[in-house]
């Protein structure tokens, strides 16, 4: 019989998603906006304990939101964090900015602040983009206060790191803007989607504006000024209500996961991403280097998963390695091309079993 295969972080339900839905098309309130979209942004604002959430269509609509609202636009330079997912940056250009890619720290595998302060020193730097990776916090503490000295606008991508703590707050909370993604392989899902947080309440008040076409507020359609159509639909925002219910399992879940493949691979040549001190992950994938010294590489382990029915992934291909970024100004110290060179993501998936994990421990430990 063929094995079942085993996703790297695939969707799992709580439960109460579907009668959530079921109330939605009952009231017919199927779009545009509605109560569950109003009570997930409750929901997201308690559990994050920030004033202000909006729900949006994607993770990447709230980056492009909030940079617009630090003021971007063509001809800044917005520093970001080049190991990252490509939807950190690509939202700077569609302003008409230039991203400075910045590699990371070996201490975090997150953004340098060295490099940072470096770049702040030689030219004026509009905004920071700064990835928690895989669900680690970067350097908060050091990147703030940087931020702070040279007056750059501190946007954090926070789209891995929903759960994840820094000093006993939440990710994406720290910065002007936070940015959540409900995409279908993080650690919650609503299918698709994307939360903005923020501190500021015209900012975010304009950031709604701007996600309904920036309709001014006249019975006829008047417009000032150009927008999105970038609002979460009533029937998604049912799903992240239910999804919010079992949000700190999941946490609890994905951290236990780490943990396991931490205690069964241990001994083998090779080492986790780190977890910086103060600092809680939400563990959203378990990312590892394999030692080059064993011989082995993450590209023979992966393909020896596949033909277990096994899915893993490769860390993310630094962004000033990307043929579409190659002419961005960066800064780089070398760590994220070695992370690149040597890493693994293993399955996260939080509806695994101990038998699941013991499959990818056996598949993983047979390479070496
Ligand atoms: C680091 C990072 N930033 C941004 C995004 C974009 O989120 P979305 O897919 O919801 O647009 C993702 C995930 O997809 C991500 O991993």
């Amino acid at each position: 019989m063929a094995k079942e295969r085993i996703f790297l972080s695939p969707p799992h339900m709580g439960g109460q998603e579907q009668a959530a839905i079921e109330a939605v098309f009952k009231s017919n309130y199927i779009a545009p906006l509605g109560e569950a979209v109003s009570g997930f942004e409750a929901d997201v604002r308690a559990f994050c304990g920030v004033p202000y959430a909006l729900a949006l269509s994607s993770g990447t609509a709230a980056l492009h939101l909030a940079l617009r609202l630090a003021g971007v636009g063509p001809g800044d330079r917005v520093a970001a964090s080049s190991f990252t997912f490509i939807a950190s940056v690509a939202p700077i250009t569609y302003l008409g900015a230039t991203p400075l890619l910045i590699d990371s720290e070996a201490r975090s595998w997150n953004l340098d602040p060295n490099l940072l302060e470096q770049a702040c020193q030689e030219q004026p730097i509009k905004a920071l983009v700064v990835t928690h990776l895989y669900g680690q916090c970067a350097d908060l503490t050091a990147i703030m206060a940087i931020c702070d000295r040279f007056g750059v606008v501190l946007i954090e991508d926070a789209a891995e790191s929903l759960g994840a703590q820094w000093r006993g707050r939440q990710s994406g909370t720290f910065g002007a803007f936070g940015v959540y993604s409900f995409n279908g392989n993080k650690i919650i899902t609503t299918s698709g989607g994307g939360m903005l947080v923020g501190h500021d309440e015209k900012k975010m008040a304009h950031a709604a504006k701007l996600a309904t076409q920036a309709r001014e507020p006249v019975a006829h359609y008047e417009h000032c000024e150009v927008g999105y159509n970038y609002r979460l639909s009533n029937v998604l925002g049912a799903i992240g209500r239910g999804q919010m219910q079992v949000l700190a399992d999941r946490v609890a879940q994905k951290r236990a996961i780490f943990s396991f493949y931490q205690e069964q691979l241990g001994d083998l040549p090779l080492h986790f991403m780190p977890e910086l001190p103060g600092s809680e992950g939400n563990r959203w994938l378990t990312t590892l280097c394999i030692d080059p010294k064993s011989g082995v590489t993450p590209q023979q382990v992966r393909l020896a998963l596949e033909k277990e029915q096994i899915e893993s992934r490769p860390l993310w291909k630094p962004m000033h390695l990307q043929p579409v970024f190659a002419k961005m100004p960066s800064r780089l110290n070398g760590v994220s091309e070695t992370l690149f060179e040597r890493g693994l993501c293993l399955p996260s998936g939080t509806a695994m079993d101990t038998s699941d994990l013991q499959r990818v421990v056996a598949a993983f430990r047979a390479c070496f």
